[in-house]
């Protein structure tokens, strides 16, 4: 299939480039580069660097690399920041996403795979997390992202769109051969501070909260390897041939991780201590946020590659090792 993956030069989507293009579909990036890199977009792909609410720019390059499906990783994804900002976010996460949309639409392009998020439903009714929760987000990033899930309803309904909408857990590590990896700026990521921290390249990690109700005291949640994570997306392009079609996924591995093993997976794989202090609780930071994973299991067949934190935490520490400065090194 012809793809253009927006957002592609972050870190899931030039993740999910390589594994869309090792699977024979035919990608294009249209990115910002607000936050992406350019050198992470694989030499001979072609490369627009535009806004996703640049209309003319857009709708060129469904034109111009003849796109069947678009994949949507574009989105400013620091929940902190969008309590502090919340209608840069809204225009950024909905206003511009809503664009991308009519620009499709009047491309007669009406097949999109979407970044969701498992921050939709706020503080989760029940452990482990089922698609069928209620969703009350307690943040604008979340909240953004609930809209553009219903945005995607909407035109499922009335246009014809078929979608999935993937509601991501924790994703974490870096291509195998340590070409590509995570390089946030500023980095919010537990796993890249935690191996920072072991490498002496930042302060000691801070653990927020000890107290919680959980087996250690420290918080929960699901670390899902972002190839294969990117995987499930390419799972879903068959199903979305028929129009009209809504799906919804949540994505994690359903093994729920404290901050805890974290800290002791790094420290096993990195052979160093990670330093760290243990400071008060977060506000508005569940316990423990996992999948359960089985819809996904059962509908896509997605089987996960990376099943142990180890074996994640070792593809984000060889990157760390390789590329000090992130893609300012590349
Ligand atoms: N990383 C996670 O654990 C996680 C968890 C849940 C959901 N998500 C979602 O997955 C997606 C990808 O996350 P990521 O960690 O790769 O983030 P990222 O910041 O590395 O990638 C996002 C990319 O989108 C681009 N972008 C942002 N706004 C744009 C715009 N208006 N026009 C064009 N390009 C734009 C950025 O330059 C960047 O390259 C996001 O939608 C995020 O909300 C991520």
């Amino acid at each position: 299939m012809n793809v253009l993956v927006v957002g592609g030069a972050g870190y899931i989507g030039s993740h999910c480039v390589r594994q869309a293009m090792s699977a024979g579909h035919v990608v294009a990036v249209l990115d910002n580069l607000s936050y992406g890199h350019q050198a992470s977009v694989p030499r001979g792909v072609p490369f627009i660097h535009a806004d996703m609410a640049d209309t003319s720019a857009v709708r060129q390059a469904l034109r111009d690399h003849q796109i069947e499906l678009v994949v949507d990783f574009a989105a400013l994804t620091n929940v902190g920041e969008s309590v502090q900002q919340p209608e840069r976010y809204h225009d950024n996460n909905v206003i511009r996403t809503q664009s991308l949309l009519a620009s499709m639409l009047a491309e007669g392009v009406k097949k999109i795979v979407f970044s969701s998020t498992c921050a939709t439903y706020g503080i989760p009714e029940k452990m482990p997390m089922t698609e069928d929760l209620s969703q009350h987000p307690i943040n604008p990033y979340g909240q953004n992202k609930l809209e553009v899930e219903r945005q995607l309803i909407a035109l499922a309904t009335t246009q014809g769109f078929s979608f999935a909408a993937f509601r991501y857990f924790n994703a974490a590590g870096a291509v195998a051969d340590a070409s590509i990896g995570e390089d946030h700026t500023p980095e919010t990521h537990l796993i890249p501070l935690a191996i920072a921290a072991a490498l002496g390249r930042r302060p000691p990690l801070k653990v927020f909260g000890s107290d919680y109700p959980t087996p250690d005291g420290t918080c929960l949640r699901d670390y899902v390897h972002v190839d294969d994570l990117s995987r499930a997306h390419l799972a879903v392009f068959d199903r979305l041939n028929v129009p009209g079609r809504q799906h919804f996924y949540n994505l994690g591995t359903g093994t729920p991780q404290s901050v805890k093993e974290v800290i002791a997976s790094v420290e096993r794989v990195s052979g160093k201590k990670v330093p760290h202090e243990f400071a008060p609780r977060r506000e508005g930071d569940p316990p423990a946020l996992y999948a359960n994973a089985d819809k996904v299991k059962n509908e896509l067949g997605w089987r996960v590659q990376y099943a142990s934190l180890d074996s994640i935490v070792e593809t984000a520490y060889r990157w760390h090792l390789a590329r000090p400065q992130g893609f300012a090194t590349a």
